[in-house]
């Protein structure tokens, strides 16, 4: 492919160097495009060694050639990484006052835009609304990475790996180009444990790390499909690439999955939902106090999955849903059984059914599954990582939407 990597002028520049290495070396021509201020961090000297390929940031150079027209046009791929809140904002604005700017106007292949920038930056809302009008016009604005910024100071904002940005922009690339099973299909993944609050500092949680659930998103993600998580707490952070919608309790849960639910083809519930709740929060921190110790009254909450089912009766278009189950199976019933009745109570398309034993699967990287299908098949046992089961349970899915 031939890519145009713009760096903008931020510390995390020099990043962008181990980027063009991974493009580079997975056989990717690379045209790098910094800004005026990026050359401040790493010089064009390092950006012409690396990518074997001439550098500027001046639309006055070769002019006979009008630069960002051959550029813009022949560019299978732009990435900008870092996108700092200047480009992200020159971005938004349709301005062409440098190269790469000129560049990205021209664009006729996908735009992957990794921001990095201080946490205030990114949080501001100018910053927002410009990220939001990129995205609404079609551009993959990767999340930035949390952590250590430039200085003491630390939160959301840092450059994501290059090794996650080269994987997201692989896959808008593979989105563009039509590969992938579910390419144009929209994915709605729910990920995490729910919090139940009880006070304003204390909750009912579970153990659920989100690592099964972000698998399934990059697999999606692989596939070529839109993903948008609607994530619970979770250890792990999402891949890049996909929209997250955060929520903490299986109220809020169920409700951002019932707004994505009309726009979704594949919805994956992999969310481990609290069924209960404390029937009431309180306003204020609970104090231990001589009286009697409290009694915490749970109340059920809505079966989400189900819900789910019920609301696919009124809509037009193919939908499959899937669930996930934990069976330890008893002495009424082996795990299957109490699957296989599990799927019949809710009605979805298939469920991931998981055997636990005295080894639980929480935080774990791998798994052993087995697909139960409502058409009645049972899978073999499926072993392995994570992923490996995530792109199972997306190749099950996509082969249940072309049926
Ligand atoms: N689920 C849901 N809403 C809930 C609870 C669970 O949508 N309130 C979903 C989960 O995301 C998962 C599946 O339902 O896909 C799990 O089913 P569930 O009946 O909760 O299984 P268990 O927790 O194992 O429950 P049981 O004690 O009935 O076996």
């Amino acid at each position: 492919m031939r890519i145009v990597l713009g760096v903008g002028g931020g510390i995390a520049a020099y990043k962008a160097a181990s980027l063009l290495r991974l493009f580079t070396e997975a056989g990717h021509d690379v045209t790098v495009i910094p800004t005026e201020a990026a050359t401040r961090f790493v010089g064009t000297a390092t950006w012409e060694a690396l990518s074997g390929n001439p550098v500027t940031n001046s639309v006055w150079d070769a002019v006979d050639r009008v630069s960002h027209v051959r550029l813009g046009h022949e560019a299978d791929l732009i990435v900008v990484a870092p996108a700092t809140a200047d480009v992200l904002a020159r971005a938004a604005a349709g301005l062409a006052d440098d190269l790469l700017t000129g560049t990205l106007l021209m664009a006729h292949g996908p735009v992957v835009m990794a921001p990095a920038m201080h946490t205030e930056m990114w949080q501001h809302a100018a910053t927002r609304a410009n990220v939001e009008t990129l995205r609404g016009r079609g551009i993959t604005v990767v999340e930035p990475a949390s952590g250590r910024l430039t200085g003491a100071d630390s939160g959301p904002g840092r450059l994501p790996e290059p090794a996650d940005i080269f994987a997201a922009a692989m896959r808008a690339a593979a989105r563009r180009a039509g590969t992938g099973a579910l390419h144009g299909k929209r994915v709605t993944i729910s990920v995490g444990g729910t919090r139940e609050a009880l006070d304003p500092v204390r909750f009912l949680g579970n153990r659920s790390s989100g690592k099964q659930g972000m698998a399934l998103a990059e697999a999606a993600l692989a596939q070529g499909a839109h993903v948008s998580l609607v994530l619970a707490h979770a250890e792990v952070p999402p891949p890049a690439g996909c929209d997250v919608v955060r929520v903490e309790s299986a109220l809020d849960l169920r409700e951002a999955v019932l707004a994505a639910l009309p726009t979704t083809d594949v919805l994956v519930m992999a969310a481990a939902v609290a069924d209960y709740r404390p029937a009431e929060v309180m306003d204020a921190k609970i104090k231990k106090g001589d009286g009697e110790d409290p009694v915490i009254t749970l109340v059920r909450n809505p079966d989400v999955l189900r819900d789910a089912v019920l609301a696919r009766a009124g809509r037009t278009g193919p939908l499959v849903i899937a669930g996930f189950a934990a069976e330890t199976g008893d002495a009424t019933a082996d795990p299957v059984s109490h699957a296989r009745a599990k799927l019949a109570r809710k009605g979805c398309d298939f469920l991931v059914l998981n055997v636990v034993g005295s080894h639980l699967v929480f935080g774990q990287d791998t798994n052993e599954i087995t697909i139960l299908d409502a058409r009645g098949t049972e899978s073999a046992a499926i072993r392995g990582s994570k992923r490996t089961i995530a792109d199972a349970v997306i190749a099950h899915a996509a082969g249940l939407l072309q049926d």
